[in-house]
Parts: structure tokens; sequence; C-alpha cells
């Protein structure tokens, strides 16, 4: 027995089993952090760091325009750095409209790399294809019975693509907001990068999550919008009072990210502007103003250094500008998109882990939802 008795051995097999356990404790924790939302390959673990975290997504339904690269997924890479970013190719929205199957498998991949070309990394963020998730349409699902029908009667873009596809007015066109409510949801999303168009979505979003909080207490986080300082909304070069979209059917009032140098400087000579001569921001100049926008986008030029620019010089020379700015603008994304699609397996496994990592974060909120509900499990 040592002097002093029992005690001092007590207490120091009791500082040990302490030490022993808070070790387990600690790294017990940092595995399960470790395998947590967001935490990718390489990435630091920072004890009391807690990113925001951010999801959005875009439709693999054509090659994007230069609206969709300024005005989104340009700002998606730059808070890539700043935030947890999940980014999904939404392919189960895409066909609420008919597809081409063949056509449809070659966008999705097109569009995939188009992605990594704009920036973003898979070794930052989680980049998906939203159909190889199934947590997507399962949640889709269970939230449309939490979303009414009147709720749903009332999305103006549910209006406006029953106008233009009256043959084909089908019942996921209809509840296309409760997917939109399931994507970010299940990711537990702080904040959703959306245009203006995609606002009337978030709200339902908001909504139907608030409802089904208050019904079964906290299960989600409720997501607010993010519309990003630079980024201007890009309007078509047809008719400047609309948004430029990839769906337009006059392809010269929008530019493909893939459009050859010619092309796009062809489509900016054609734009349409007004009767003045003047280039200067104004309101009634919503051809020059888009072009305008567009121009300080690519330059990084103010509105006012734009206008001094072309003093006195005529809306001929300033197109030509602009086509230009912009076609050496998008030189390094078309490079890297061409480098992308030469190498299938490279992008093959970058989807591959983008599922896999989409589907490991939303299945604990999946999960969670199934047994709030009442489902055995
Ligand atoms: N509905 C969006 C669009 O058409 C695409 C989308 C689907 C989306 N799911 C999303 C955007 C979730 C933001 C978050 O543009």
């Amino acid at each position: 027995m040592p002097d002093g008795g029992l005690w001092p051995v007590i207490r120091k097999a009791y500082m040990s089993v302490c030490v022993y356990l808070g070790g387990v404790q600690k790294s017990r924790l940092l595995s399960r952090r470790g395998k947590g939302f967001f935490i990718l390959k390489g990435e630091a673990i920072m004890e009391g760091e807690k990113k925001k975290v951010i999801l959005s997504g875009i439709q693999p339904t054509g090659v994007f325009t230069l609206g969709n690269y300024i005005g989104a997924v340009k700002n998606w890479a730059a808070m890539q750095e700043e935030f947890r970013c999940a980014y999904m190719l939404a392919d189960l929205h895409a066909i609420t409209v008919r597809q081409e199957p063949k056509v449809l498998r070659e966008q999705i991949l097109t569009c995939y790399a188009l992605l990594l070309a704009c920036g973003l990394d898979p070794e930052k963020s989680v980049i998906f294809i939203q159909s190889q998730v199934p947590a997507h349409a399962e949640l889709g699902w269970m939230l449309a019975c939490y979303t009414q029908f009147g709720e749903l009667s009332r999305m103006t873009q549910f209006k406006d693509k029953s106008q233009q596809h009256a043959d084909n007015i089908n019942a996921g066109l209809f509840t296309y907001p409760s997917l939109m409510a399931a994507d970010i949801l299940l990711y537990q999303a702080d904040l959703v990068p959306i245009g203006e168009d995609q606002r009337q979505h978030l709200e339902l979003t908001r909504d139907v999550a608030s409802r089904f909080n208050g019904i079964y207490g906290n299960v989600f986080k409720i997501p607010e919008g993010y519309i990003a300082k630079t980024g201007a909304r890009v309007k078509s070069l047809a008719d400047p009072t609309k948004k430029m979209s990839k769906s337009d059917e006059n392809p010269n009032a929008y530019v493909s990210i893939l459009d050859k140098p010619e092309t796009i400087i062809k489509k900016f000579k054609r734009a349409v502007t007004d009767s003045e001569t003047e280039v200067c921001f104004r309101e009634g100049k919503d051809g020059i103003n888009n072009l305008m926008s567009i121009y300080s986008a690519v330059t990084g030029r103010t509105l006012d250094e734009i206008t001094a620019e072309f003093a006195g010089r005529g809306y001929g020379d300033f197109k030509a500008a602009v086509g230009e700015a912009v076609a050496e603008y998008l030189r390094p994304v078309q490079e890297k998109f061409a480098r992308l699609m030469a190498d299938k397996g490279y992008l093959e496994s970058c989807y591959r882990q983008g599922a896999e990592q989409a589907q490991r974060i939303s299945s604990r909120t999946l999960e969670k939802v199934k047994k709030k509900i009442g489902f055995v499990q």
C-alpha cells in the first residue's frame, strides 16, 4: 500500500480513465464531423467553424447561356470559399417538359461538364445529378402531401408553363415546387441563390418547411433566398424586357457559353437597342442597359467608365466591343469544357462522388422525416 492510503491510487486511475474517455469522445466527435455535411477531402476540421450551407440547382435543358453564367453559376463558384455548397443538375425537374432521351442524356453530361468548366470544384463542393440521389424524389412526394392544391395553383411559373405546353399539363409540372422544396430542405440549406423567377418557389419552400416543423418539431432549417450583389440579370438580346433564356426559340436572343467567338460577335451586332445613339444607362433604354451591364460584368468596368469610353462613338462600335469582350471572357471556360469532355472517365468519377456525398447528407434528413411521419424504419 503506497503512502497516503488508497485515495491517490484511485484518483490517478480515475484521471486516466477520464483522459481515455475524453480521447474517445473527441475522436468520435471528429469522425462524426468527418462524415458530416461537407467535410470534404483535404479540408481541415476546425473547432467552432460553422460555414453556412448553400444549395442551388439548374436544369440541364440546353447549354447554359451567358445569363446563366454571369447571373448564377459564376457566383456559385465564388461562394465555394465562404460557404459549404451543394450544386445540383435538376434533371427530375427537366422532365416536367417532354424530353428526347438521347438529347437529355447528352445535355446532362454536357451541363455537368459545364458546371466544372465554370469553376465549380468537386473537391470543394458537392456537385451532383438530382436523379442519382433518390432522396429527392422520396421527400418530394412526402412534401407534396404537405403542400396545398391552392398554393400550387397560385404559382406563376405553373401558369406560364401550362400555357407554353398546353398539350402536356402534367401533374409533375404542378407539383414541381414540392420537389424543389425537397431539394433545398434535404440539405438543411441556410441560403439558396436564385433568380427572381424562383422567388415564389422559395417562399413556398419556407411555408411548407414551417408547416412541417409546426406539426413535428424542428426538422427543417428555414432557408433564405440569396441574391448575389454582383451578376446582373442578363436580358434577351432580341427582347431586352425578357430574361435571357436557353429555351428561347430565337437563337439570336441568347448567347450560349459554347458559342464560337464569331457567333457571339454576330449576335451582339444584331442585339436590339433603340433609335438613339448615346451609350448611357437610362430608363427606357433596356437594350443598351442590358449590353452595358454585360460589358460591365465581363470587363469589371463601371457604368460611368463605359459611358466615357464610348462617348461620341455610337452603337456599332459599342456592340462590337461587347461581343469581343464576351468572346474573350468565355474562352477559358470553353477550353476547360473541351478538356473535360475529352476525359469522360474523370467526369464520371466526379458525378459518382457527388451523388455519394449528396446521398449521405440527404439521407439524414430523409430518415428523420420518415420517423417523424410515422413510417416503420
Ligand atoms: N427550379 C429551378 C429553375 O428552374 C431549378 C431548381 C430545382 C432549383 N431545384 C432547385 C434552384 C433548388 C434552387 C434550389 O431554375
